[in-house]
């Protein structure tokens, strides 16, 4: 009899724990930004880049008179200067740097992304940051310098976190410190297999659907290509919810241990999108990247190479 019973115990905790996980990857949506949209969900700043970039982020009427954001229908480009030759002691290469004035906390992200920017120089981004860095923590989604496949997915944090090597995701690990500060901005970062998950290649294809999920207890990012098969429907049709149980092993998982207690690492976060120039990456890894001369004189002297520096966004889906 107790034997029974306490098997029908572990059996009801056993449906009830399903349950619950069940429940813990299923959001609704809570934001679906498409076109012009995204110019009410984000904020221009015109800030200096304190990644040391050959910038100039300009503000939001600045962008729209020259072009630099164009909203239609289902596109929302952003994009740099492509015309200009620029006086080496002035301001670097217009460009725009875009802050979400809503945070997120437990969340889904989808992105449908057309098109990246690529040119050698280009260091363009899709991240979420918390308030104070790095104790609220920083999440890469899309990150890459000079063309260079695959995408890089990092996460910065304050002291006292760390991931292990081994884990359940498809991507490699690249450092495990996820302690990050102004001297050591390395972060714990994993990259992706697939060369068409950034830059030329990404943009060959189409590009496709970037996702992050973050609850307490892990951050997971995925990929999938326009032309791949595994797209989950939910992700594909962009509808009212999403189930990130159905969605597959991650790119890049990073969960809460005993060497990182995520949730108190990580606050509300701002969706931020950027692209700047050369500087503390892009800037380092020039010279090995197989482009001309130096990034700045590069950035300066060669408009015409940026006309394909510019994100097309389908739409981008907030789940909570
Ligand atoms: C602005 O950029 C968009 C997207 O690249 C383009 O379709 C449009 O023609 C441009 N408008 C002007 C006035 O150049
Ligand atoms: C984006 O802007 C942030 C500052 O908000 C800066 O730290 C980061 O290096 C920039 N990245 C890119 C790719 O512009």
């Amino acid at each position: 009899m107790a034997s029974t019973s306490s098997s029908l115990m572990q059996l009801a905790l056993y449906l009830l724990a399903c349950a619950l996980s069940a429940r813990a990857e299923s959001y609704s949506l809570s934001s679906s930004v498409v076109g012009t949209q995204f110019n009410d969900a984000f904020e221009y700043q015109a800030i200096a880049d304190p990644s040391h970039g050959r910038v100039n982020y300009v503000d939001a009427s600045t962008a729209k008179s020259k072009n630099l954001t164009y909203a239609h229908g289902d596109t929302f480009i952003l994009r740099a200067d492509h015309t200009s030759y620029l006086s080496s002691n002035g301001p670097g290469r217009d460009s725009v740097h875009l802050t979400t004035t809503a945070t997120y906390s437990t969340h889904v992200v989808v992105f449908d992304i057309r098109h990246m920017p690529q040119g050698c120089g280009t260091w363009p981004a899709v991240w979420e940051v918390g308030a104070d860095w790095p104790n609220e923590g920083e999440i890469d989604i899309i990150e890459g310098v000079n063309d260079a496949s695959p995408n890089q997915v990092t996460v910065h944090t304050g002291s006292g976190c760390s991931m292990p090597s081994e884990r359940a995701q498809t991507g490699s690990t690249t450092t495990t410190t996820c302690t990050s500060s102004n001297g050591d901005n390395s972060g714990c970062g994993v990259r992706d297999k697939d060369d068409d998950s950034f830059g030329p290649d990404f943009n060959s294809i189409g590009g496709g659907w970037y996702a992050m999920e973050r609850t307490s207890s892990f951050v997971k990012v995925w990929f999938w290509p326009r032309n791949s098969g595994s797209v989950p429907g939910d992700v594909r049709n962009g509808g009212s919810g999403v189930d990130t149980g159905g969605w597959g092993t991650p790119v890049a998982y990073f969960p809460s241990t005993s060497q990182c207690d995520l949730e108190s690492h990580l606050g509300p976060m701002s969706v931020i999108i950027n692209l700047t120039f050369c500087g503390d990456w892009a800037g380092a890894a020039y010279s090995n990247s197989g482009c001309p001369g130096s990034c700045v004189d590069y950035v300066n002297n060669n408009p015409s190479a940026f006309a394909d520096a510019y994100f097309d966004f389908a739409s981008m889906r907030i789940y909570e």
